[in-house]
């Protein structure tokens, strides 16, 4: 059996690891020990659940308002730690956090090889995201298995000079995870039950660095006045579990929330049915997440990106997604177009479908791994 290690972090990388693990755990080729670094503690929990999976080991590193520096370490040095109680075959880790990057970095130190799932990203802006696009480089020079979500992605790392062999374009293992969510869905979120059927509904998600401070309150400036201008209008705002995001983002939006029949509906993180639900009940979505671009693209779902680029450049080429960044101009001229132009909407609809993916990108990781293992050469010069 070949011992894999997939380490997760944080709610993105619960979300798109857990088909993969649900699949290794099938598969009696592998012994699967799933490694939480703890970087996120509750929603890290509630991601897994909704998939039936607790963490094998986890190194509860999270901190109230963590630095950069006190992730990085301390994922380097309690991966590191766990690797060499229990040496791996493998690990894999997934996306761009500061978990992926230090866990890669503990592995590459022991010769293991690491399998980077979602890997070939690149926004080409080392600020942008921040701090994930490094994340990303850096962990793809430390793999030596690649599963690139698209054809881009993969081109991407051929470019840096990965070789072709040990790159496999999967799609994205976010594209599993939703539609096995779909057909697990348990109805209208109770968040959502006192809300009409009529109002029009916007979903907002708003977390990223690089977007703390002015950004995020321009954002939130943006927002109020849509609700100022138009009555009818709700918002949804399941408000990430880091305080400085919630704060801002209350501060700005909380005269909205009170009374019987609130235009803004505070939640804490939904989990991950109900937030698809959520996504499904919208007219629109407005996001800085990377994992929510992907999925509004399957569900037919317009989205307003608030980043100036995309390191997830099909959403934008396809059409599903528009690039707003954080200008309220820009934010309220796509958003307003949204709600009065139902033919600008439904072409939305119409040219989506799912670049990232068919739902199988899982059963393309496994099988690419048992190869790679059972030929015990290493495919990366
Ligand atoms: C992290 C990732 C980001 C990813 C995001 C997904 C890094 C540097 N950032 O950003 O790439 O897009 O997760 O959500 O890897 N907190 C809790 N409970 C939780 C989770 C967070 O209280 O379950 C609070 C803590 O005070 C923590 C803070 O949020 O210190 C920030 O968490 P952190 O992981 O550093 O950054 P995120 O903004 O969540
Ligand atoms: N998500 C969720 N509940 C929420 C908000 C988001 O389950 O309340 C899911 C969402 O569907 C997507 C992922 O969490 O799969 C995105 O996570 P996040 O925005 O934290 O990270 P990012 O994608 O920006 O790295």
């Amino acid at each position: 059996m070949y011992r894999v290690a997939c380490v997760v972090g944080t709610r993105p990388e619960a979300i798109k690891m857990a088909p993969l693990i649900l699949a290794l755990r099938e598969d009696a080729r592998f012994a699967v020990t799933v490694l939480a670094t703890g970087q996120h503690t509750d929603m890290l929990r509630q991601a897994l659940a909704h998939f039936g999976i607790t963490a094998d080991v986890n190194l509860n590193i999270m901190r109230d308002r963590q630095t950069l520096d006190h992730i990085t370490s301390a994922v380097l040095t309690g991966v590191g730690g766990f690797l060499d109680g229990s040496p791996q075959d493998m690990i894999l880790v997934h996306g761009d956090t500061s978990t992926t990057f230090a866990a890669a970095l503990a592995g590459f130190y022991r010769h293991i090889p690491v399998g980077h799932v979602e890997a070939g990203l690149r926004s080409r802006n080392m600020s942008l995201p921040f701090p994930e696009e490094a994340n990303r480089v850096l962990t793809d020079r430390l793999a030596s298995l690649f599963f690139a979500p698209t054809e881009g992605d993969a081109e991407n790392l051929r470019r840096e000079g990965v070789p072709g062999s040990a790159v496999r374009v999967t799609g994205n293992t976010v594209i599993d995870a939703l539609f096995w969510t779909l057909r697990n869905l348990k109805g209208t979120p109770e968040a959502l039950q006192d809300v009409p059927g009529t109002a029009p509904l916007i979903l907002m998600t708003a977390h990223r660095r690089e977007s703390w401070g002015e950004p995020l309150h321009r954002i939130c400036g943006a927002a109020a006045e849509l609700l100022r201008e138009r009555p009818e209008i709700r918002f949804l705002i399941p408000l990430h579990k880091n305080p400085t995001v919630r704060e801002a983002i209350r501060q700005d939006l909380g005269a909205f929330a009170g009374g019987a029949s609130p235009r803004v509906i505070f939640t804490e993180p939904l989990d991950y049915p109900d937030f698809v639900s959520a996504m499904n009940r919208s007219l629109f979505i407005l996001s800085d997440s990377g994992g929510i671009q992907e999925e509004a693209s399957a569900l037919r779902k317009p989205v307003l990106i608030l980043r100036t680029l995309s390191e997830r450049p099909d959403a934008v080429t396809q059409g599903t997604g528009v690039l707003v960044g954080t200008d309220p101009e820009k934010i309220l001229r796509e958003a307003r177009r949204l709600l009065d132009d139902a033919e600008y909407r439904e072409n939305f609809a119409r040219r989506a479908g799912s670049p990232f993916g068919d739902g199988t990108a899982s059963v393309k990781i496994l099988e690419t791994m048992a190869r790679y293992l059972e030929d015990g050469t290493r495919w990366t010069a």
